[in-house]
């Protein structure tokens, strides 16, 4: 056994337009977490799909235990114990834990599937990450966490002794966050190495063993966790030092423009009143699975209401669809962006332009110079990096996409917006764009609706709070009086 279970030497990668890396330099070593973090669109996705087999290098080396190594595909690497976990799982959802495990290397018993082993044997690798599942159990009745599980489960029974995961925490409760964490250190008592994307720097203080920073494709640096603080790492980051993280605005609250009085809808919203004056940002805090989205989708129209009120500006609305929505000025910034809020294989100026087709047509023509117009400012405003607004959306890099959902909604004037986890995803300069944003929209009068898991960035932004738990509202602050530990009282008191 070497030092070293992957060198990624000098590695260079271009797309059509960008160079995504230059010359980078990564290592890991048997039983670390190496933490890799860079803003949106500094290569760290690339950098580790190069690694396992997904995209080819254009330069430089890949060392596997000492030894050069050419992965020409994803199952190349796979073979060389390397296991990606991707943001978006990969698993098949009508299949049980087991199956899915042991998929495409099915045990086999006298050439016929032995099934008894095979639950058997995984079994055996859940209770080794020890996770209380049974192997029998769909993949569909799993929440994202216990699926990260499963993903997790697959790897090491490939005896994988690389694992990657990109960005696994972003859908996951604080609650799942330790589960995750735990079988982190399982994993490194085992002697994997984990390599560990994330824009949540608080995390790395519980599991990082070192971390590398990398900027605009270039390696910037690499030091033990241990050596270096949160500070540290966000200038190397940004390349610069970052001023403000929070930078809230003071102006007067005035006029009430919004109001939500005992709304229910489907399950999960039972009764929720809230509401927005001029001149503030509301903050909606609870934890996943508390009913925030779906009441944001509920007063957006995407879902139907069972019973309540919606005032604008002291008058009742009813909103049955998002288009009676969007044209009573109310919009919504929705939370997942692969499957509400981007046509993914359009350019972005589409993007932009889809909800604001009034802006660009004339007698019902499109006018393609305008589309292109309004999305370079939008482009420019939110610092969306592009190779230039005729660039396919699924070729951005995650953060990218989501800076492109909430530009689209900033073309046209709006009376109310609801921002749902509009940060998710986003590094750390990048979330400021979003704040000095709301800011703005604050001090035009616009009522503003941010509903975030991120207790930090609700007490930092928000004027006013309420905290919501299994569907209703259930305690209110002014920010100046709110603090994390009763914010996570009230969203945790029926647990
Ligand atoms: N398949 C592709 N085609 C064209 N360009 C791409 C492709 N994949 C990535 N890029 C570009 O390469 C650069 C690096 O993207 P990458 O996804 O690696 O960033 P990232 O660091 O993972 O960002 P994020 O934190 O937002 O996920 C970006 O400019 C992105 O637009
Ligand atoms: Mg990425």
């Amino acid at each position: 056994m070497g030092d070293f279970l992957a060198q990624l030497v000098d590695i260079s990668k271009s797309f059509p337009g960008v160079k995504a890396l230059d010359h980078v330099n990564f290592d890991l070593r048997p039983g670390e977490v190496h933490a890799l973090v860079g803003e949106n669109g500094s290569g760290k996705s690339t950098l580790v799909k190069i690694l396992s087999g997904v995209y080819t290098k254009d330069e430089g080396k890949i060392l596997i235990n000492g030894e050069e190594t050419v992965f020409p595909n994803p199952r190349a690497a796979q073979d060389k114990g390397i296991c990606i976990i991707h943001q978006e799982l990969n698993l098949c959802r009508h299949l049980t834990i087991a199956e899915n495990i042991y998929l495409g290397r099915e045990p086999q018993k006298f050439l016929f599937l032995d099934q008894k082993k095979q639950i058997e044997d995984a079994r055996a690798i859940l209770k080794r990450l020890d996770v209380d599942l049974d192997p029998t159990t769909r993949v569909s009745d799993l929440t994202v966490s216990k699926q990260q599980m499963v993903e997790i489960g697959k790897a090491i029974s490939t005896d994988a002794r690389i694992i990657i995961m990109d960005e696994p925490t972003s859908a996951l409760t604080v609650k799942e966050i330790d589960e995750l964490f735990t079988i982190i250190n399982v994993l490194k008592r085992e002697g994997h190495g984990i390599i560990y994307i994330s824009h949540r720097l608080e995390e790395l203080a519980a599991i990082a063993d070192r971390v590398t920073i990398i900027r605009d494709g270039q390696h910037i640096a690499t030091m033990n966790y241990q050596d270096t603080d949160q500070e540290a790492i966000i200038r190397h980051m940004v390349g610069r030092e970052l001023k403000e993280k929070f930078p809230r605005v003071q102006t007067q609250a005035g006029k009430t423009i919004f109001e939500v009085k005992h709304l229910a809808a489907g399950k999960a919203v039972k009764d929720v009143s809230f509401s927005v004056r001029e001149g503030e940002i509301l903050g909606i805090a609870g934890l996943m699975g508390a009913g925030r989205t779906e009441t944001v989708r509920a007063i957006f129209g995407a879902d139907p209401k069972e019973s309540g009120q919606i005032f604008l500006h002291g008058k009742e609305i009813s909103i049955h669809k998002p288009l009676e929505a969007i044209e009573t000025g109310v919009f919504c910034v929705p939370e997942d962006r692969k499957k509400d809020g981007l046509c993914i294989s359009m350019p972005v100026y589409q993007n932009v332009t889809l909800p604001n087709m009034e802006k660009v047509t004339v007698r019902g023509i499109v006018n393609n110079a305008k589309e292109v117009s309004i999305a370079r400012n939008t482009v420019s405003e939110l610092s969306i990096r592009t190779t230039g607004v005729g660039q396919t959306v699924k070729n951005l890099s995650g953060g990218n996409q989501q800076k492109v959902v909430v530009g689209k909604w900033l073309v046209k004037p709006a009376k109310v917006i609801l921002f749902d986890e509009p940060t998710r995803g986003i590094d750390v300069g990048a979330k400021v764009d979003i704040y000095n944003l709301m800011n703005e929209l604050k001090k035009q009068g616009i009522g503003v609706v941010f509903v975030s898991s991120e207790l930090p960035e609700i007490l930092g932004m928000a004027d006013r709070i309420v905290v919501m738990c299994e569907g209703r509202v259930i305690a209110e602050f002014d920010a100046s009086e709110a603090n994390q530990e009763v914010i996570m009282q009230y969203a945790t008191q029926y647990m």
